[in-house]
């Protein structure tokens, strides 16, 4: 069951929604989408290319001309694989202002639809309200914004970074409030859609309770 299946999972920063997500779609056999890759290989290129996050000719021109290609495993920006770049603190600290430009969310609709074909389990901020408004079962998943510091840092610690808990949590809550702020597809609750908090569960457990929830549409 669950081929063509088109579920969204949005929410802020840190709530674990691609953990989530990728479990989900596992469970119902359906591809994982991963939006926020997306803006981050944006950024990335960006930032290499000295071009700043504001609407410009110059701007429009470098998305007119960038090859983003998802892989099975990842992203890639002009055949090169950045899938580990983008998630460096530096893509962190700018993904916001890039993905808070108009020119820049029409520029990958079409790509992100695409993706959608043949059923998708999507995760981002807008999956529910933009790219898929008929899905079939929208969630938004949230958690409390200290928990979703604590995932981060513990993220990072296990990866062997170094990490500041305090300064993650300031940047969650700064990125919260920018994504949420913004003129354009702000991150906010679908109509329709089923909020989860996940401050007292473990991945696990939201993901069952969403793939329940997909069984049950029939
Ligand atoms: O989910 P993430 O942390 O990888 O997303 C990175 C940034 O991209 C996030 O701060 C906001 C933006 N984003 C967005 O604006 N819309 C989406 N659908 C997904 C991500």
């Amino acid at each position: 069951m669950g081929k063509e299946l088109v579920i969204t999972i949005d929410g802020p920063a840190g709530a674990g929604k691609s953990t989530v997500a990728k479990k989900v779609a596992a469970e119902l056999g359906v591809p994982y989408l991963d939006s926020g890759a997306i803006y981050r290989a944006i950024t990335w290129y960006m930032l290499r290319a000295g071009i700043p996050a504001e609407e410009s000719g110059v701007l429009e021109a470098a998305l007119g001309s960038l090859l983003l290609e998802i892989t099975k495993n990842g992203i890639s920006v002009n055949g090169r694989d950045v899938s580990k770049e983008i998630r460096m603190p530096e893509i962190d600290k700018n993904v916001s202002p890039y993905s808070a430009l108009k020119i820049v969310r029409n520029s990958i609709l079409g790509i992100q639809r695409a993706q959608g074909k043949n059923g998708v389990v999507a995760d981002g901020r807008d999956m529910g309200t933009v790219v898929y408004p008929d899905a079939d079962l929208k969630i938004f998943l949230t958690a409390d914004a200290e928990e979703r510091a604590k995932r981060r840092y513990e993220e990072r610690i296990a990866k062997g970074e170094t990490a500041d808990y305090g300064q993650i949590l300031e940047q969650v809550r700064a990125r919260d409030e920018y994504d949420m702020n913004r003129e354009t597809a702000p991150l906010r609750p679908a109509e329709n859609c089923v909020i989860i908090d996940s401050t007292q569960m473990n991945a696990d457990e939201a993901a069952s309770a969403i793939t329940q929830l997909a069984r049950s549409l029939g």
